[in-house]
């Protein structure tokens, strides 16, 4: 069995930007000590389900970046008691405002070897509108900071906004490729329900079309390329060897562990949600109930499709033939609809199915054709 991801959401921000409708919320010093205690505690009560290795770590949010000193530190041990990882990779999600030499210090200590940074634009008024809290000036610095510290630094990019021009992705992509950031998240904008972000958008605030969107992402798909990122997932562009690990477990079916609120993991053929309300949550951990809402067990059926639909995403495509050994079917006979449907749209070639790159947008399209 390979090794497992661990997961651990921090629902914590700063303030909340207009577009984003994660598990997050501002949370003073004393609510975020004890939503960390009520993880350690979490994270204890996992040795219980998990007893394998595990070789990667992200801790994801919200922001855990803002989270107070010595925070990082208390899940690392608690984690390294439980399950003793030998991590080939530890990223943590960083947003500009809050990430700074002492926190890069406090990171670097705690063992991290990746930092994600949401940079998202490099133009001023956009990221205003975005409601985030820092400048381009303040992103590109941490940026800076993140590679001085000898960080692998992973950039996001949303693309698709209001306003946004090709030369701020231009801008972007250049900055990323001088200052050594080794891979580069780009995001389609999605516009979430009940954010502020819909409400502009049904006060008349105006979006790209859906033509304007795909022009942009096609944009930066070929400006990453030239400055030397591999396209390796639909989102994802990196340098040799900089994919992130963690990341491909969930896209290659892998295993993850996951704690915290909102969280979900995946065990074998079990997949388990834990609830999303910070405050039930830690009532929930506090009282020594299970966390976790709901849980299902992937049939057979299932295990194919999301292995057929999340490695369509990804630029090696998937393993058919493996897939179709160890379910016992032909991919040929089981899909033979889709295939002929999607022909212009995929490569089939030695039991590997992809999508052709010029439709990498358009994924969720194609592999719409085969669930
Ligand atoms: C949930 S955030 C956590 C990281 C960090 N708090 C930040 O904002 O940079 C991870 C990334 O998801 C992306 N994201 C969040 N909401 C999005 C949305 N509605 N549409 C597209 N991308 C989104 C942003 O690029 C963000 O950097
Ligand atoms: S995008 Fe990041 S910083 Fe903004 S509210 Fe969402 S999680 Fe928090």
């Amino acid at each position: 069995m390979s090794a497992a991801g661990i997961y651990v959401h921090i629902p914590f921000c700063r303030s909340k930007c207009r577009y984003c409708d994660f598990v997050s919320a501002c949370g003073s010093e004393e609510k975020q000590r004890r939503y960390v205690k009520a993880l350690v505690r979490e994270i204890y009560t996992g040795r219980e389900i998990y007893h394998g290795e595990a070789d990667t770590l992200y801790i994801g949010g919200g922001t855990p970046s803002c989270l107070y000193k010595g925070a990082v530190h208390e899940i690392v041990k608690a984690l390294d008691d439980a399950f003793s990882p030998c991590l080939k990779e530890f990223t943590t999600e960083c947003n500009p405002d809050s990430f700074d030499r002492e926190k890069a210090a406090e990171l670097k200590d705690a063992g991290v070897t990746r930092i994600s940074l949401g940079v998202q634009s490099l133009d001023d008024g956009v990221l205003k509108a975005l409601g985030r809290r820092h400048d381009s000036e303040q992103a590109k610095e941490a940026v800076r900071l993140a590679v001085a510290c000898g960080f692998d630094v992973s950039a996001d990019l949303m693309l698709g906004l209001p306003g946004q021009t090709m030369q701020d992705v231009a801008s972007f992509c250049d900055f990323a490729a001088g200052e050594g950031v080794a891979h580069v998240s780009a995001y389609m904008l999605k516009v979430e329900e009940g954010t502020p972000l819909a409400r502009d958008v049904e006060n008349g605030l105006e979006l790209p079309s859906d033509d304007e969107s795909a022009e942009i992402y096609d944009f930066a798909y070929s400006t990453l390329s030239k400055l030397g990122y591999e396209r390796y997932e639909t989102s994802n562009f990196c340098r040799r060897g900089k994919r992130c690990l963690h990341n491909m477990k969930y896209w290659t079916m892998g295993d993850y562990l996951a704690f915290g609120v909102a969280a979900h993991g995946k065990i074998g053929n079990r997949r388990y949600f834990n609830c999303g309300d910070v405050d039930e949550y830690v009532e929930a951990v506090e009282s020594g109930a299970h966390v976790y809402e709901t849980e299902e067990m992937l049939s057979e059926d299932d295990v194919i499709e999301e292995s057929v639909m999340l490695g369509l995403r990804l630029s090696d495509g998937v393993d058919v033939s493996t897939l179709g050994r160890r379910f016992s079917f032909r991919f040929e006979d089981r899909y033979a609809k889709a295939l002929k449907e999607a022909e212009k749209y995929i490569v089939f070639k030695d039991g590997t199915l992809k999508i052709k790159d010029e439709y990498a947008l358009v994924a969720n399209a194609i592999i719409g054709m085969f669930v």
